[in-house]
C-alpha cells in the first residue's frame, strides 16, 4: 500500500494522534490515508488526524467495531469492500451552495452562454460538465442560469453532465429536494419559477422542477479513473475538489481537462485553486479562477 509522502516513516506507528472513544494511531491514519489516496486521490497528512477521527469514530461504533485498528483491517480486506467505498462518503467534504462564487455564473451568463445558446438554437451540440457536483446545487445553478436565458433549452441538444465519486451524495442530487436554508442564494423569482414547496418525510423542502432536471444527467465518476466521454465539453466546472489532491495529481487533472475541452472552452475552478504545471501554457487566465482553453496541443486526454 503506497504511503502519501508527508508521513514520516521513522516516527512511532503506535503514537496516538487523536483520541476520544478509541485511539487513532499513526499506523491507522497512514493506512486510511493510503487507501483514500489510492481510491480517490485525496491527500491526507497528520494534520488531518482529528478530522479523520471525527468523521469515522461514530460510524465505527455504529457498525459494532472495537476501534480504528479493527476498522482498518476490515476496510483493507476483500470482505470490507462495501465499507471501504462507504469510507469515501465519510471522508469527502460535500460542502456546496447554490450560486457559490456567483461571479462564475455571471461570467457564464454574460460572456459564454450567448454563443453556446445561439449554437444550440442552430442545431449544434453544447455540453457543460460539473465535475464533483456534490448534492447537485452547482449543476442546478448552471441549469437555472441557462434557463433564465432560454427557458426551453432542454428542447435543444444542450446538456449538463454532473458527476461525483460519492453515490450517496449523487442520490441527493438526483432527488433535487433542498432545505429552505439552501435556497437562500436563489433569487425569489427563480425559486417561484423553478421550485415547488413540498414535504419529504415530514420536513419542508424545495423541490427542483422536472424542467430543470431534464437538462442534467447525473453519473458516478471518480476523477482519478478513466473518463468515458466520447465528445468534448464547452465548459467545465471543477470547483473545490482538486484542493484535496496533491500537487502532481492536480497538475495531471488540469491537463486532462484541457484534453476534454473544445478550443475556447471555459474552465471554472475553486476560489483557492490555480491551474498549475504544463496545462498553464494552454489555458488563458481570463478572470478570477476562470480559464479559457487556447486550443494548443497539450499532454492529456484521459
Ligand atoms: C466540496 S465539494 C464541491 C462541490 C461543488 N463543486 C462546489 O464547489 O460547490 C467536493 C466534492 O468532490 C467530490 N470528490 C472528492 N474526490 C473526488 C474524486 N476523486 N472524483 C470525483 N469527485 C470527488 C466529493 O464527493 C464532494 O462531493
Amino acid at each position: 500500500m503506497s504511503m502519501p509522502a508527508a508521513f514520516d516513516s521513522k516516527l512511532s506507528p503506535d503514537e496516538c494522534l487523536a483520541s476520544g472513544e478509541y485511539p487513532l494511531t499513526r499506523r491507522d491514519l497512514v493506512e486510511i490515508a493510503a487507501m483514500i489516496y489510492a481510491d480517490a486521490g485525496i491527500y491526507l497528512n497528520e494534520s488531518k488526524a482529528s478530522l479523520v477521527y471525527s468523521r469515522l469514530s461514530k460510524h465505527i461504533r455504529n457498525i459494532g467495531l472495537k476501534g480504528f485498528r479493527e476498522y482498518c483491517q476490515l476496510v483493507s480486506s476483500p470482505a470490507g469492500a462495501a465499507e471501504r467505498r462507504d469510507m469515501l462518503s465519510h471522508l469527502t467534504t460535500n460542502f456546496t451552495r447554490f450560486f457559490r462564487e456567483n461571479h462564475h455564473f455571471e461570467h457564464l451568463k454574460s460572456d459564454v452562454l450567448p454563443e453556446l445558446l445561439a449554437r444550440a438554437k442552430n442545431g449544434g451540440r453544447v455540453r457543460i460538465w460539473s465535475a464533483a457536483c456534490s448534492d447537485g446545487q452547482e449543476p442546478y445553478s448552471i441549469a437555472l442560469t441557462v434557463l433564465s436565458m432560454l427557458p426551453n433549452a432542454a428542447d435543444y441538444d444542450f446538456r449538463i453532465l454532473a458527476t461525483d465519486i460519492d453515490p450517496k451524495i449523487l442520490a441527493l442530487a438526483r432527488a433535487g429536494a433542498y432545505d429552505a436554508t439552501a435556497l437562500e442564494t436563489v433569487s425569489p423569482a427563480m425559486r417561484k419559477q423553478w421550485f415547488t414547496e413540498t414535504s419529504v418525510n415530514g420536513r419542508q423542502k424545495w423541490q427542483v422542477d422536472d424542467r430543470v432536471k431534464k437538462l442534467i444527467t447525473f453519473n458516478e465518476l471518480n476523477l482519478m479513473a478513466q473518463w468515458p466521454f466520447k465528445g468534448q465539453f464547452d465548459v467545465i466546472f471543477c470547483r473545490n475538489v482538486v484542493i484535496y489532491f496533491d500537487e502532481p495529481t492536480q497538475m495531471k487533472i488540469w491537463s486532462r481537462f484541457a484534453g476534454m475541452l473544445n478550443p475556447k472552452g471555459h474552465l471554472y475552478i475553486g476560489h483557492s485553486e490555480r491551474v498549475s504545471g504544463d496545462a498553464k501554457s494552454v489555458f488563458d487566465n481570463i478572470g478570477i479562477t476562470t480559464y479559457r482553453y487556447t486550443g494548443k496541443p497539450h499532454g492529456g486526454r484521459s
